[in-house]
């Protein structure tokens, strides 16, 4: 909790670095520290290199060693084993492109209080997009602390699965102009999160001070990751409160805690929760049921996010069917695969509203992996090369229709986990047995697999494995490829890929 000088400090910042580069370090050397691109941001000059416990550690700040816990995880199973320590020598601040009019250096911050004659100032944290009961709450929160508010989002690392930074700063952005004139500003701080609760809570406070602030809102589990997967959370729901509370005094940091925040039908209004009458009938919308709302294309209340900041969150989070998604075949050679894949792309672009593109097996062989051949290294490749493509469609909202024979249960779980939180994913195993396969032998391959002058020939003298995981399994023995198309338009239907025009 405490620097050796006796300073405040509740979470430590440390450079992790893999066993071999401890290995060549020792006092006296020095580290370039560069951005993902090379640049050099900094030099540290090595006083110290070891190996901390990192269990040790890991219960000291999170309170907790068990790794559903994501600032565990990253700890026990992302970070390096070995720290290197020494002064710090600052060359130049990382580069951001992206919203440079609200990237203020804690200097810059200050001084831009001062010119606007901002003596108190009240700190909002926040790594989600804002909606009514925030703006209600950071109101609330300035008039008692008769400040000025700084809505001070997080828009480094957050907790995985938060709306990007992006969608967050535009919403922000959108809600600023309903606060009076000249009592609220944004900037962003480019803090990776912890998600440590109450240490958390104490170090944003610092933080905060180091930015000008003298006030900051300390809200129901602040920074808390939320709950184990039995339900237990992390974080009783005021830990983060009470810790402050001990340390605000000696920090110059005032905390303006808050109560859940409510919003009360009868009222038109959002009230702390330990404020509400008993009896009234209250209203929530949690983010699963929005998540939900905005998958659906359902709507989203006016008491609940202004039309601003919903309108930001549905252009980025569209409704399924206008979300791209991924077909993923799997099957022998001559199993009809490519049949239906075509058939399929044409009636996908026969209903129209999203780019298809057709990743079949032997157009990828030729266009991206020419130089591959058919062991299982090189098949593997293969499938993570289509994965990666399809990936990207979908992300960018297009249809991805790919027809390889994917043998190998692991990778296609591989491309499943790739392309699944991108949008939609629908693996499609077409079933034809090897015999019908073979008989039909439209390229002549299986006879020449046979014959031995093709090697590691799929179901001939190359492993084939089922999937247990298909979404839909269609045997082309008495399926027409038609039929096959269809079904999997049902399917996507059902799943709300596919909507009315
Ligand atoms: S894989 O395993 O997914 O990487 O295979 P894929 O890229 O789909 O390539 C399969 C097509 O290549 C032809 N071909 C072979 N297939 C399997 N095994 C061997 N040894 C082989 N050699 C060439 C074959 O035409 C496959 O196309 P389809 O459309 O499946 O018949």
């Amino acid at each position: 909790m405490r620097l050796a000088d006796g300073t405040l400090w509740p979470i430590p910042i440390t450079l992790d670095v893999p066993v071999e580069l401890a290995g060549k370090l020792g006092p006296g050397a020095s580290l370039a520290l560069r951005d993902p691109e090379g640049v050099m941001l900094a030099a540290l000059h090595v006083e110290e290199v070891w190996q901390p416990d990192r269990t040790a550690e890991a219960q000291a700040v999170f309170g907790t060693t068990s790794r559903e816990h994501p600032g565990v995880a990253h700890l026990l199973d992302r970070a390096h084993p070995w720290y290197v320590g020494g002064r710090l020598e600052g060359i130049q601040l990382p580069v951001h492109y992206d919203f440079r009019a609200l990237r203020l250096a804690p200097a810059e911050l200050r001084a831009e209080f001062q010119r606007m004659g901002w003596r108190r100032v009240v700190a909002f944290q926040t790594r989600n997009p804002m909606h009514r009961a925030h703006q209600e709450l950071t109101l609330r929160a300035a008039r008692e602390a008769e400040a000025s508010l700084l809505i001070h989002p997080s828009v480094g690392m957050t907790k995985p699965g938060d709306v990007d930074h992006y969608t967050r700063v535009r919403c922000y952005q959108a809600l600023l102009p309903t606060y009076p004139r000249n009592t609220a500003t944004l900037a962003l701080l480019p803090l990776a999160m912890r998600m440590g609760g109450p240490r958390e809570a104490l170090w944003h406070a610092i933080i905060r001070k180091n930015y000008g602030c003298s006030h900051l809102i300390v809200g129901r589990d602040h920074a808390g990751p939320g709950s184990d997967s039995t339900g237990k959370p992390f974080y009783g729901p005021y830990d983060a409160q009470q810790l402050l509370a001990t340390h605000q005094a000696e920090l110059g940091v005032t905390m303006v805690p808050f109560q859940m925040m409510v919003y009360v039908e009868e009222r038109d209004q959002y009230m702390p929760q330990d404020e509400v009458p008993q009896g009234t009938r209250t209203l929530d919308i949690s983010g699963t049921e929005l998540r939900r709302r905005l998958a659906t294309g359902r709507e989203i209340p006016s008491w609940f996010t202004f039309p601003e900041v919903a309108a930001e969150l549905r252009r980025r989070h569209p409704p399924r069917d206008r979300q791209g998604f991924t077909v993923f075949f799997t099957g022998l050679s001559g199993s009809g695969k490519s049949t239906i894949a075509n058939a399929l792309v044409v009636k996908l672009l026969e209903m129209g509203g999203r780019p298809v593109t057709l990743l079949d097996g032997d157009l990828v062989r030729k266009h991206l992996s020419s130089e591959l051949g058919f062991s299982k290294e090189h098949r593997d490749i293969n499938i993570r090369r289509i994965g990666f493509v399809a990936s990207e469609i979908t992300m960018n909202g297009g249809i991805a229709v790919c027809a390889p024979i994917a043998p190998y249960d692991k990778v296609r779980k591989e491309v499943r986990a790739m392309v699944e939180p991108l949008g939609g994913f629908m693996l499609v195993y077409v079933a034809a047995p090897l015999e019908v396969c073979e008989q039909r032998d439209r390229k002549g391959l299986y006879a020449k697999a046979r014959a031995g002058l093709i090697k590691e020939f799929t179901g001939v003298s190359d492993p084939y494995e089922a999937p247990e995981d298909a979404d839909l399994v269609v045997d082309t023995t008495d399926v027409s490829p038609e039929e096959a198309a269809q079904q999997i338009i049902l399917h996507l239907e059902r799943e709300g890929y596919v909507g009315a025009a």
